[in-house]
């Protein structure tokens, strides 16, 4: 008789998650199983919940997932039983469209996203390609990475491929699962950095993470407070509010970015003429593939750059994805298996 497992699912977009009992799945060929020991929970997954995307229901979210390899399927070579690894976002790619062959999997035209495509680590057990890992650093513990899977590889992965040097001015809008990642990884990475939030109730919090300045939004027009610091390089937006990025356009300097990482449907109002006068653009980045996921596993060991968390049970998922949703949590959820 197959093995059970509790998962928390939902059975059609918008309905509430549910615990079931499931059976323990098996990996098919090229595919490893994970016995999950934490997995956190982004505001994306809010796309399985509310079936932003086309998705086969019912389905289970989740793809900051962090645990132990349980079984490998037939044809697996690199990976073996016992190993620590993750699974982000990147949920694993063809390898063969146009995009794969030249290296560029994040582009490739049938990628999978993990939670979404197929079920993800709100489970004890989870199925996952072999080409969607990223190895877990010695000595990390699984509630530790399980963040840096999604809400850390896409604050560090999108920074450090900014055209920013050391010293320059680099703001993070929101502080909330990537906001704080991004923080430690702008202040890490040598940048002047400034934290935006609304109200003063995570001012201090912003400083402890490493921010340089603090700015409140309710205190006034947010784009002047960034041109009297002398106007931002990059202004990595994780608020998906469009209003507010194109507020926020008007704090870039020179060749400044404006980094989308958390985006909204509304069209973003952007003037042409002061993006052409000032060479600024506005740019999106989806996370990163597994490789940059384990990049950023060993960066933040190697700088001691961690994600807050607050550990629930798997059991409790409702719960501990509406403490996020409400902007409670500080900073990230972290469903907690084993
Ligand atoms: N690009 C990617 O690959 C990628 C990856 C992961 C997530 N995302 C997206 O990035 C966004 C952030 O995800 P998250 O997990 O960090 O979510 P989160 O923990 O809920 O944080 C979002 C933060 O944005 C701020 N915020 C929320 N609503 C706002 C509003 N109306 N106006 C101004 N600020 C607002 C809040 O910060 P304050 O309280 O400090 O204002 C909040 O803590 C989501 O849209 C998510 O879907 C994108
Ligand atoms: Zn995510």
């Amino acid at each position: 008789m197959a093995r059970k497992m509790k998962a928390v699912q939902v059975r059609q977009a918008r309905a509430p998650f549910e615990i079931v009992e499931r059976d323990v799945p098996e990996p098919g060929p090229g595919q490893v199983r994970l016995a999950v020991e934490a997995c956190g929970i982004c505001h994306s997954d809010a796309i399985t919940k509310e079936g932003w995307m086309p998705i086969q229901y019912p389905r289970v979210p989740g793809h900051e997932v962090v645990g132990r390899i349980d079984r490998v399927g037939p044809g697996v070579t690199a990976w073996k039983e016992g190993q620590h690894v993750g699974v982000g976002w990147h949920g694993g790619h063809c390898g063969q469209c146009d995009a794969c062959r030249v290296g560029d999997f994040v582009t490739c035209v049938v990628q999978q996203v993990c939670g979404i495509s197929y079920d993800g680590g709100y489970a004890e057990y989870m199925v996952a390609p072999q080409d969607a890992l990223a190895r877990v650093p010695e000595g990390m513990s699984s509630e530790d990475a399980a963040p840096l899977l999604c809400a850390g590889v896409t604050t560090f992965n999108s920074l450090r491929n900014m055209n920013v040097r050391p010293g320059d001015l680099v703001a993070v809008q929101g502080i909330g699962g990537l906001g704080h990642l991004g923080i430690q990884y702008a202040r890490k990475l040598g940048y002047r950095t400034v934290a935006i939030s609304r109200g003063g109730d995570k001012r201090q919090l912003a400083l402890e993470l490493g921010a340089h300045e603090y700015i409140d939004t309710e205190k006034g027009p947010v784009a002047e407070a960034l041109q009297k610091l002398g106007g931002a390089r990059v202004i990595m937006v994780t608020a998906s509010s469009s209003s507010l990025a194109g507020e926020l356009l008007g704090g870039l300097g020179r060749n400044g970015t404006l980094l989308i990482l958390g985006a909204g449907s509304e069209p973003i109002p952007v003037s042409g003429l002061q993006l052409l006068l000032k060479r600024q653009r506005v740019q999106g980045w989806p996370s990163g593939i597994p490789q940059d996921s384990q990049d950023t596993l060993a960066f933040s060991k190697l700088a001691d750059v961690r994600s807050r968390n607050e550990v629930f049970p798997l059991e409790r998922a409702a719960e501990a994805y509406e403490r996020m949703m409400s902007n409670h949590a500080r900073f990230r959820v972290v469903l907690k298996m084993r």
